[in-house]
């Protein structure tokens, strides 16, 4: 079967950037940064990037360009008969279950953007009512979450040149351009300087094991690794494509995109003097409130911050999601021989059906839970705890330790080759290990 392909490499890597940088960036960092202490939560959080995440990055890469297939496929190419394609399965599992409940932050997103831009959130006086009763109604984030998956599949449908390459090239330059205004706003904001503090000044005093691994785990999570979509996209790179440089620019541009999210939000937060650890409601209860006092007195201004914050956070959120659903659907489309557009409509219904069970575990749906948690915890769990990083080190450990030493040197093409095989066989396995023995068993 023909496979598409990235027209160029910085389309490549701006495609792969663009997986990484979602969410995970904008929403999830400040998050978990604001709850774990600031600056020395980053320190350890960049360390993560670099001794774990990455390498499993580049695993990925070597996997996906050497079988040029999907991720089960891979697989069966590289290690015929062996059971490492397991991780291909976990890999499209995991797929359709982020996918899921991630289309429900996207459709929650589309829902701020969509009122900021109407004036909706401006007139609004208590952001945590309007948000508690948004999410837990039974329609309009169903409708939302449902017009997201729409544009998510417009775009895979479209296929692999012009869908998604054409959409990532224009979408990353315009997140990073709305990013720098957000940020000179927010730098220029009264007090600003005790936020940026709260970034920079670490306290080690406030380091606990909790904190070291929600680290970790916002490190694979924010790459996008451990589920085999960057293996899928590797395996649309070209053969003059080198591996480490892209997987560099990917963490750097994926980097650079979490701690400006926290320039952005951070001083802000800190100007008009409200919590920093307000948990998942920072970007959607405390930011809009924060908007509204900073600018209070130029309507003009609030309408231009809230309406560019939100649609940035959109962006975001549709270059991942649009690698998620890659996944499955590459998958689909090559191992039932099905065509691209029915593939991904398998993939867009699935993920519906599943994504409303999501929304409606905040709202009527409520009362049912597995295991104490309800349906949007429990899949997040189930990847974020569990197959990301089983997956993370399933792929670490065949690329350091079974794939052909050749076939990999060969894909590596650097001199940095002996200390990249030193991470995926050692280091990366046995640190992630240890994120994923422990999520268990605190469970
Ligand atoms: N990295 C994405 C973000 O930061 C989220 C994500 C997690 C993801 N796993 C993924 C994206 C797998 C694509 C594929 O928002």
């Amino acid at each position: 079967m023909e496979r598409g392909n990235f027209g160029s490499k910085i389309g490549a890597v701006l495609a792969s950037a663009g997986s990484a940088v979602g969410l995970g960036n904008i929403w999830r960092f400040p998050t978990e940064c604001g709850s774990n202490g600031g600056a020395a939560f980053i320190l350890i959080y960049l360390l993560c990037i670099l001794l774990l995440a990455m390498p499993v990055m580049i695993a990925e890469f070597v996997i996906g360009r050497a079988s040029r297939s999907n991720t089960v496929g891979s697989y069966r190419v590289l290690a015929p008969g062996k059971p490492w394609v397991v991780s291909g399965f976990l890999g499209v599992l995991a797929g359709f279950l982020v996918l899921s409940y991630y289309s429900v932050v996207a459709g929650w997103t589309l829902d701020y953007t969509f009122e900021s831009l109407t004036g909706g959130l401006m007139t609004s006086d208590n952001f945590g009512t309007m948000f508690n009763d948004f999410v837990s109604s039974p329609w309009r984030p169903v409708i939302f979450l449902s017009v997201f998956l729409l544009l998510t599949h417009i775009v895979v449908a479209a296929g692999i040149e012009k869908g998604i390459e054409r959409c990532s090239k224009i979408m990353m330059p315009m997140l990073l351009l709305i990013i720098f205004i957000l940020m000179g706003f927010s730098l220029n904001m009264p007090n600003a300087a005790e936020g940026i503090r709260f970034m920079l000044k670490p306290d080690f005093s406030k380091v606990t094991k909790d904190v070291v691994l929600s680290a970790m785990g916002q490190a694979f999570f924010t790459l996008s690794v451990g589920m085999g979509t960057l293996a899928t996209y590797a395996s649309y790179f070209k053969k003059e494509t080198k591996l480490i440089p892209s997987a560099l620019g990917v963490c750097t541009i994926d980097t650079i995109v979490a701690i400006s999210a926290g320039f952005i939000i951070f001083p802000a937060v800190f100007s008009v003097g409200v919590s920093a650890n307000s948990g998942p409601g920072l970007v959607f209860i405390t930011l809009p409130y924060v908007f509204q006092k900073a600018f209070g007195d130029l309507p003009v201004l609030e309408y231009i911050f809230s309406g560019l914050f939100y649609i940035l956070l959109l962006l975001a959120a549709l270059t991942s999601s649009i690698s998620m659903h890659e996944i499955s659907t590459a998958y689909i489309h090559e191992t039932f021989k099905l065509t691209r557009q029915k593939a991904a409509t398998i993939v867009t219904i699935v993920c519906l059906l599943l994504g409303i069970v999501c929304s409606l575990s905040f709202g009527i749906w409520k009362h049912i839970t597995v295991a104490g948690m309800g349906f949007f915890d429990l899949f997040d769990f189930i990847t974020a705890k569990f197959l990301m990083p089983l997956g993370g080190l399933l792929i670490c450990t065949f690329v350091g330790w079974d794939m052909n030493k050749k076939m990999v040197a060969n894909e590596l093409n650097s001199r940095f080759t002996p200390l990249l095989m030193l991470l995926f066989s050692w280091v990366a396995p046995i640190g992630i290990g240890i994120i994923f023995v422990y999520g268990l068993i605190s469970k």
